[in-house]
């Protein structure tokens, strides 16, 4: 793979990588589409990452569809799909890894212990393989991207970071490969997430404070009653830290994590306060 980039450099390309886990849906299609935009070539990474998964997680169960996505990568014009195999990243007594201290610690960090170690250094791996000049990472995994976004700062990666909006379904439901695990009933009340997000911006005409929109949101999400709440933060986008007064103009998150039975759905909408 890193040859064939070389190649590509030479002819003086802009090489983009869109990296996955597979299971493809319109979300990763609108990341290919985006790198699409930008590159004139472009890298498809389909890698269930075990190192980012925690030992109660659905590593085992995560969706592997790779025929299926290699048409659908077909189909959108990707012109590599990179697939390697678990002892080709990690092999035996792989002992280095990449870690981010601080971003790390907060929202999906306090709940998956090591998951972002996991997610640094695939990413790196994967950048030192295909050797992209852009890569592509998706606005649903918005802490995943921040802490990328640092990794590429802290360690002078020259790779330019590309975050792309959240892809939803009609109904609003920020789609995910997850979705999959969801009865059709619990796929109805998933969409309590969305319509929840877009009430907080109306909470925010009405001047209610940071803690008062939380608490609202938490009641909001928890009108339907399978769902578990894993938590509801609202944060500074630069920093993931709780905010509970912010300045105006300062950017937030809103990020919320939820369970299914064991389906982990995430979602954020970002707002200027
Ligand atoms: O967002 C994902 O699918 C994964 O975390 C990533 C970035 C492909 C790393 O395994």
């Amino acid at each position: 793979m890193f040859r064939q980039s070389q190649k590509w450099h030479a002819e003086n390309k802009i090489v983009a990588i869109v990296p996955t886990m597979g299971a493809l849906h319109e979300g990763h299609i609108s990341l290919i589409r985006a790198a699409k935009s930008k590159a004139d070539k472009v890298i498809v990474s389909i890698f269930v990452n075990p190192t980012q998964f925690g030992p109660n997680e659905d590593y085992d169960n995560y969706p592997r569809t790779l025929s299926e996505d290699i048409k659908k990568c077909r189909e959108a014009g990707v012109d590599v799909v990179f697939s390697p195999s678990v002892p080709a990243m990690y092999p035996d007594n792989s002992s280095t890894w990449v870690n981010e201290d601080v971003l790390s610690q907060y929202l999906c960090g306090t709940r998956r212990k090591g998951h972002f170690r996991g997610v640094c250094t695939i990413v790196l791996k994967l950048f030192m393989i295909c050797s992209p000049d852009i890569a592509i990472f998706g606005q649903k995994d918005a802490q995943q991207s921040i802490i990328i976004c640092r990794m590429v700062r802290d360690l002078n990666i020259p790779v330019k970071i590309i975050v792309a909006p959240i892809k939803r379904e009609s109904d609003g439901l920020a789609i995910s490969s997850r979705n999959k695990y969801l009865s059709p009933k619990e796929r109805e009340q998933a969409t309590v997430i969305y319509k929840g997000l877009q009430e907080v911006k109306k909470w925010q005409k009405e001047k209610l404070s940071v803690a008062q929109i939380r608490r609202k949101l938490i009641r909001f999400i928890q009108q339907e009653k399978d769902i578990r709440i894993d938590y509801i933060s609202i944060v500074n986008v630069d920093t993931i830290s709780e905010i509970t007064r912010p300045d105006k103009g300062d950017k937030l998150l809103i990020a919320v994590a939820v369970f299914f039975n064991k389906a982990r759905l995430i979602d954020n909408i970002e707002i200027k306060w």
